[in-house]
């Protein structure tokens, strides 16, 4: 029998991370489950959060999910802990790559792109002041970028006025910290050629979701 996973997000960014899943495991049985009706989470309560992920979250267990992966920002960074000790499976998380991206910055500023309750998250506060001392962290408005992306119309002079932004504040490291930009990286490259790199987790959480897949075998 196939191993079983879940993947969550509130709309099309799990997708992306379910083709990056995909092309490493592809024998794995997916079952996507995303919220359409409470589309986007990013400007919503942490507690209207829960209430919605938290049922959802039950069903994929109980439809024999072995593994979750919580393919949205800003459910790991504000919920991730309160899920896990609820639920007997466990959680990968994708959170913004703020320790690789300060490790990896020359100009000693990175940028992160996510969305207001991602950043608004004490997991958030905590990655920076834990790996990214001394390092800027540019924040740039991306609130409604999620709604953009899910909705098909992305407004490509808005984005390159974004990237600019931040490219000329010296930022050489780019972070996607919404799995929603992932459907953007390569218009975010093509602006920042030259002036930064992008960091999205997809490899790394494939990584880990192969790890817990053989420990569960
Ligand atoms: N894709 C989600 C994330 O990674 C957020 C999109 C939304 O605002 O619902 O944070």
């Amino acid at each position: 029998m196939p191993q079983k996973i879940g993947v969550f997000d509130s709309g099309v960014g799990g997708l992306a991370v379910i083709a990056a899943i995909k092309k490493e495991l592809p024998n794995v049985e997916i079952i996507f489950k995303s919220d359409k009706a409470h589309f986007p989470y990013g400007t919503r309560s942490i507690d209207n959060i829960y209430g919605f992920v938290k049922p959802i979250f039950d069903g994929l267990a109980s439809e024999g999910c072995q593994v979750i992966v919580v393919a949205c920002n800003t459910v790991t960074t504000n919920l991730i802990e309160r899920l896990r000790a609820e639920l007997k499976i466990p959680l990968i998380g994708i959170e913004p790559m703020v320790k690789p991206a300060a490790a990896a910055t020359k100009t000693g500023a990175i940028a992160v792109f996510a969305t207001p309750r991602t950043l608004a998250s004490t997991r958030y506060s905590w990655l920076k002041e834990q790996y990214a001392k001394g390092v800027k962290v540019i924040e740039p408005d991306c609130s409604d970028w999620a709604y953009l992306i899910e909705n098909r119309q992305i407004d490509r002079s808005k984005i390159e006025a974004i990237v600019n932004g931040v490219c000329a504040q010296g930022a050489d490291q780019l972070v996607l910290g919404c799995t929603h930009y992932h459907w953007i990286e390569e218009l975010i490259r093509e602006i920042a050629v030259g002036r930064a790199e992008i960091l999205q987790p997809e490899v790394p959480v494939v990584d880990t979701l192969k790890t817990a897949l053989a420990q569960l075998s």
